[in-house]
């Protein structure tokens, strides 16, 4: 079946079973490559920040289903994404042209394992993100939950372009006002950019910066240490592997929703 050019010229087909069908809010473009997109929350919807789900268009018989990762914490009363718009993706290619009022497929089940019941309680939590990779990130800084098992969080958000950190500056600087975490997150989240493909004034890889040391040496605290320290990462394959081989060699044990432990990965889903 030839897929429509946009959700809202094309024919709407019924949700599939074990599907949400809501409505979207807000969207709000970026830069060529990254949006981000609200849709409305059913009622009996509930997941954990930090947790992904499948998401769809009704533009198919058999849409075609990705998962993204939840954007917005577990409190608010929608749910919020952020996303790469890929020309040939399956999914992104007609994902990228949705409006307010156009319908978005959620499935049912939630799951991940970037969630605060996969780490042990520590002092410092670090959140090491890139590309759209920040997305759990966005969701796990603006829960409560996150600053009652941690003192301090630093997340950490790397780009090639610094165009793409707007996300999450954005996201961070609302933060402050915000009613319910403006208060909590004070003086205890701290958001470290770093950019790689033009100049910028940390012009670097995270594993860099943690390698160097130049990391800590910036936020004034001891290098990794597993009585203290947990980390969470979400990124591309290769930037998960090295941050993972990182963590395994300040000895800090992964951890999961079944045992807990220092550190979680998670890939950053795109088509
Ligand atoms: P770089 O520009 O040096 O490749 P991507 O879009 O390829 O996922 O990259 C997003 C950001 O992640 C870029 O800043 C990129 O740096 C960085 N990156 C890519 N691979 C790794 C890795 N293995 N470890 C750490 N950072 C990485």
């Amino acid at each position: 079946m030839a897929i429509a050019e946009t959700i809202t010229d094309s024919q709407e087909f019924p949700a599939p079973a074990n599907t949400f069908a809501e409505t979207v809010t807000l969207v709000e473009h970026y830069t060529e490559e990254l949006f981000r997109f609200r849709i409305t929350r059913p009622a009996s919807f509930r997941f954990r920040s930090g947790e992904f789900v499948m998401i769809g268009l009704p533009n198919a018989e058999k849409p075609v289903f990705r998962a993204y990762s939840i954007a917005s914490p577990s409190w608010d009363d929608e749910i919020e994404f952020f996303s790469i718009k890929v020309a040939d993706g399956p999914l992104t290619e007609h994902l990228q042209k949705i409006r307010p009022g156009d319908t978005v497929l959620m499935k049912k089940k939630p799951t991940g394992t970037l969630v605060n019941d996969a780490l042990l309680p520590g002092k410092r939590l670090y959140m090491l993100s890139t590309g759209t990779g920040i997305a759990p990130f966005a969701s796990l800084i603006r829960d409560p939950e996150t600053y009652d098992k941690f003192d301090q969080v630093i997340l950490t958000h790397t780009c090639r372009f610094a165009a793409e950190l707007a996300y999450g500056e954005n996201l961070v600087a609302d933060m402050a006002e915000d009613p319910l975490v403006g208060e909590l997150t004070a003086g205890r989240l701290t958001h470290y950019t770093s950019v790689t493909r033009e100049p910028f004034p940390r012009p670097q890889r995270i594993t860099d910066a943690i390698t160097s040391g130049a990391l800590f040496e910036e936020l004034g605290v001891p290098a990794l240490d597993p009585a203290h320290d947990r980390v969470m990462i979400c990124g591309s394959m290769a930037m998960l592997a090295d941050c993972k081989d990182i963590c395994l060699q300040a000895g800090l044990n992964e951890g999961a929703n079944n045992k807990p432990g220092e550190f979680v990965v998670e890939r950053a889903f795109v088509d």
